[in-house]
């Protein structure tokens, strides 16, 4: 393994590609140490390696450096004879290389993939330094790294298959950033900043879950490379969504057990974080996490459906959907009318592809919400998270800048003000959480608003020495 890049994709063979991704290395490095996390890119980080793609094994866990760690290329395992399942193209053989006439959208899906990767470590790049505890802070940076690791993937796709504008695009994806009022990210989500670990976990809980839906949408796609790709990917982001949901799990935890046993029952008094409050960090990166899919009706989207480029979630599994085409049918939404009132508009299903795939991210996300309140009725208590409704703040789509409340009942614009602050974090929230994020980094301990993990990473003990400060 003495290759610059682990990968599966026999880059040894393939010189003008090795150039390309060597040559990009550097930029990618810089990129990290001046936008990755801040301070500890000399520790020793216990963190899972991808190395191949056999089902048991590809994760090889070992103390790393961060900017050692190696950052490869994986495919996931081809499929012979795979066939186009979706679509206009059903039925017909996937394409290995990108077809003309497809060329620039599906140039643009990856690059709008591509740039939510670097963005999310942007955005959580002082993290380390309030980290809950060195079980927590190895999360964080595995996350980080693993973002690191997409964005290859993405390069790796422009520069193979998209010739000079594909290197061009993968230099542009190092010259945006997060929150740059010249060249931001893409997506508004990936442009806002996550100051503390509360909106980490709801981050990763809900915008990473985004990712995951994307993903498996590209996972169904006729471009065959970008199908192996993401499957891979959705590997990784599998453990992206479990730091999220156990982490929001563990403050839940924590604040049930202060709600027992702090004097009075007061939260805030032991340094806990009361339910409401969590609540509106829900409210508030769920409802940016669905912005992400885009509108309701979309062009684009019925473009990407026909052409084979993008599916529904798990189109192409066995007994899921019956219609594959989607030339018939369509999907019932609410819209607005001028004078205040709605009225029902048919979307044609292929124009609403962005909303099937927002349904079964929305099935999902009350997935966790059932498992989170199983904690609450484990400790007898009648206190439950619950999600907003998908017309609550939103600024995509139909229901963009409408003052709607958590049922989805429209207000006035002065009702909605008058309740925002029970409905979304408020100044004194944000500085509540903050004052919380101190740093937690002895063996074994953890910050007084979380609860310990119920299991170590990768089976350690309790007091597992995730994180070796190395000072220099
Ligand atoms: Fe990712
Ligand atoms: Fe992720």
């Amino acid at each position: 393994m003495s290759d610059k890049i682990p990968n599966n994709v026999d880059l040894r063979s393939n010189r003008k590609l090795q150039r390309a991704l060597e040559g990009w290395l550097p930029s990618y490095l810089e990129w990290w140490n001046e936008m990755g996390p801040e301070g500890f890119q000399q520790d020793l980080i216990y963190l899972r390696t991808a190395v191949s793609v056999d089902t048991d094994g590809w994760a090889q866990f070992d103390y790393v450096k961060m900017p050692d760690y190696r950052w490869g290329i994986f495919l996931a395992p081809h499929e012979k004879d795979r066939k186009i399942t979706f679509g206009d193209n059903m039925g017909k053989d996937v394409w290995q290389e990108v077809p003309g006439e497809v060329r620039k959208e599906l140039r643009r899906l990856i690059v709008t993939q591509g740039d939510t990767e670097p963005a999310s470590v942007e955005q959580q790049r002082l993290l380390g330094k309030t980290a809950p505890s060195l079980y927590d802070l190895r999360n964080l940076f595995q996350v980080n790294v693993e973002e690191g690791r997409h964005l290859w993937a993405m390069v790796y796709l422009l520069m193979q298959h998209f010739g000079r504008d594909g290197r061009e695009e993968a230099e542009d994806l190092l010259k945006r950033t997060s929150g740059n009022p010249d060249s931001p990210r893409i997506l508004d989500a990936f442009n806002k900043p996550i100051d503390d670990w509360l909106a980490f976990f709801c981050f990763t809980t809900f915008t990473d879950r985004d990712g995951k839906f994307q993903l498996g949408a590209l996972a169904e796609s006729a471009f065959d490379p970008l199908a192996q790709t993401t499957r891979f990917m959705l590997t990784e982001e599998a453990h992206h969504m479990f730091v999220g949901e156990t982490g929001v799990a563990r403050v839940i935890q924590r604040t049930i057990d202060l709600m027992k046993t702090a004097p009075e029952s007061d939260v805030k008094a032991a340094g806990g974080i009361p339910l409401e409050l969590l609540q509106r960090y829900v409210n508030e990166w769920y409802s940016a996490s669905l912005d992400l899919f885009g509108s309701e009706d979309s062009s684009n989207s019925a473009t990407f459906f026909a052409a084979g480029l993008k599916g529904r979630w798990q189109e192409g599994k066995e007994g899921v959907y019956d219609d594959h085409k989607a030339l018939t049918g369509s999907y019932r939404v609410e819209v607005p009318t001028e004078g205040g009132g709605f009225e029902d508009r048919d979307i044609p299903l292929r124009r609403a592809m962005n909303l099937l795939l927002r349904d079964s991210y929305v099935e999902d996300c009350q997935r966790v919400i059932k498992r989170w309140n199983r904690i609450f009725e484990k400790a007898g208590m009648s206190e439950r998270m619950s999600l907003p409704s998908d017309k609550f703040n939103r600024i995509q789509g139909l229901y963009a800048n409408m003052p709607f409340d958590l049922a989805g009942e429209l207000l006035t614009q002065s009702e909605f003000e008058k309740k925002r602050d029970e409905w979304l974090p408020t100044q004194a929230d944000l500085d509540y959480v903050q004052s919380l994020m101190v740093c937690c980094y002895e063996l074994g301990e953890y910050a007084s608003w979380i609860a310990p993990p119920r299991k170590g990473i990768n089976g350690r003990e309790e007091k597992f020495e995730y994180v070796k400060f190395v000072r220099s």
